[in-house]
């Protein structure tokens, strides 16, 4: 346990409520430490709450406060005393980005600097920040934390200013301690299949791959099988996102254990996977037949995205270890368990 000097350190995760914040939920309960969640709901289900409940035993405070309000922040950052915050919360659709420049931008940008001067005048300076590997320009090689920047989209955008006011901030003020976390493609579930991804209108590759099993989608739309790649389809690396909940826990324990600071480490597992190896992974794991067909290439898409993550393996003594059949099966248990996520019907038309 993270005992402080009053007992078990209170961590704050905003967006807490989604797919890769509870998760971690869960793993910073198992850890020792205690959890608060802040979420606008604005694209996660207060079920979450039951189900952490149903999982942890712990009944997670939830707050549904905005990162824009300023005054409802510094009340709750005044009454709940965090001793450091998780920043998850952020709007994260790639094609949404384009279209709404302006809510990304206000919401991920002036939402987290909101964040961070309420943090400032509370006097809790630890933060995780969850950033991307969509901060990277195209490489087709494994991607270290050196190599060049250069988003391609505005929530991309979004996240590579987050982190450039991140460092600003720490050479104003070397007593903050922050982490940036670049991840690369999260994928998977709880074993419990009581969390899980859970998107209206899927983007990625296995929440589809998941409605097109339970019969919510009629089939796989394939984006190029053109690709300089071994079968032609897009590689990219998938991470089991309960070792991406463990990378957090790593983080936060260098930040606490370590000195101030503001570092920077990719979670990924260093493997390429193509589309066509997911699709045969998740037949195998679900005992379904995930129809497909070719189509073009998808605007933007590069045919290789694979991190090289032996920085964090050093540095914060962190290895994904699950695989992708793990992932898949995992994957299987909450969709074919949850077939239409939290919701308990099909979406009103
Ligand atoms: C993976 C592969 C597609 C869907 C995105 C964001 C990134 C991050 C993770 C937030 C590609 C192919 C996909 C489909 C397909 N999100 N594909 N059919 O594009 O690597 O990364 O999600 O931080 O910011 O860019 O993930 O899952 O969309 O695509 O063929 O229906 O699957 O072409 O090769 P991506 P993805």
């Amino acid at each position: 346990a993270m005992a402080g000097e009053g007992g078990a350190k209170h961590i704050l995760c905003t967006g807490g409520a989604g797919y890769i914040g509870s998760h971690t939920v869960v793993h910073l309960l198992k850890a020792g430490y205690r959890v608060s969640i802040l979420d606008n709901l604005s694209n996660a289900s207060l079920k979450v709450k039951e189900r952490l409940k149903q999982i942890t035993g712990e009944d997670v405070p939830l707050f549904t406060t905005d990162t824009i309000d300023t005054d409802a922040l510094l009340k709750l950052f005044k009454e709940q005393k965090f001793d450091g915050v998780i920043h998850y919360a952020a709007l994260k659709a790639v094609g949404e980005s384009v279209a709404m420049p302006l809510e990304y931008y206000t919401n991920n940008v002036s939402g987290t600097l909101t964040l961070l001067k309420v943090m400032r005048e509370a006097g809790c300076k630890v933060l995780v920040f969850s950033s991307s590997a969509t901060v990277y320009a195209p490489k087709e090689t494994p991607l270290t934390e050196q190599d060049a920047l250069g988003p391609s989209n505005p929530y991309g955008w979004t996240k590579f200013m987050i982190e450039q006011i991140l460092q600003d901030l720490y050479k104003s003020d070397p007593s903050w301690k922050i982490s940036i976390l670049r991840y690369f493609n999260p994928v998977g579930a709880h074993p419990s299949g009581r969390i899980g991804e859970s998107p209206s209108q899927p983007n990625n590759l296995l929440p589809y791959i998941q409605q097109v099993a339970v019969g919510r989608r009629p089939q796989l739309s394939v984006f190029g099988n053109d690709y300089n790649t071994p079968d032609g389809t897009g590689v990219r690396d998938y991470l089991h996102v309960e070792d991406l909940a463990e990378g957090h826990i790593a983080a936060l324990t260098k930040l606490f254990q370590g000195d101030p600071c503001c570092i920077t480490h990719n979670l990924g597992t260093g493997k390429g996977v193509s589309v066509l190896e997911m699709v045969d992974s998740f037949e195998k794991a679900s005992g379904v037949k995930i129809p497909y067909k070719i189509e073009a290439r998808r605007a933007g898409d590069l045919a290789t995205v694979v991190a090289d993550p032996s920085k964090a393996n050093k540095e914060l003594n962190w290895t994904a270890k699950r695989t992708i059949q793990e992932a898949c099966a995992n994957a299987w248990k909450w969709q074919s368990t949850n077939p239409y996520g939290y919701e308990d019907a099909p979406p009103q038309k």
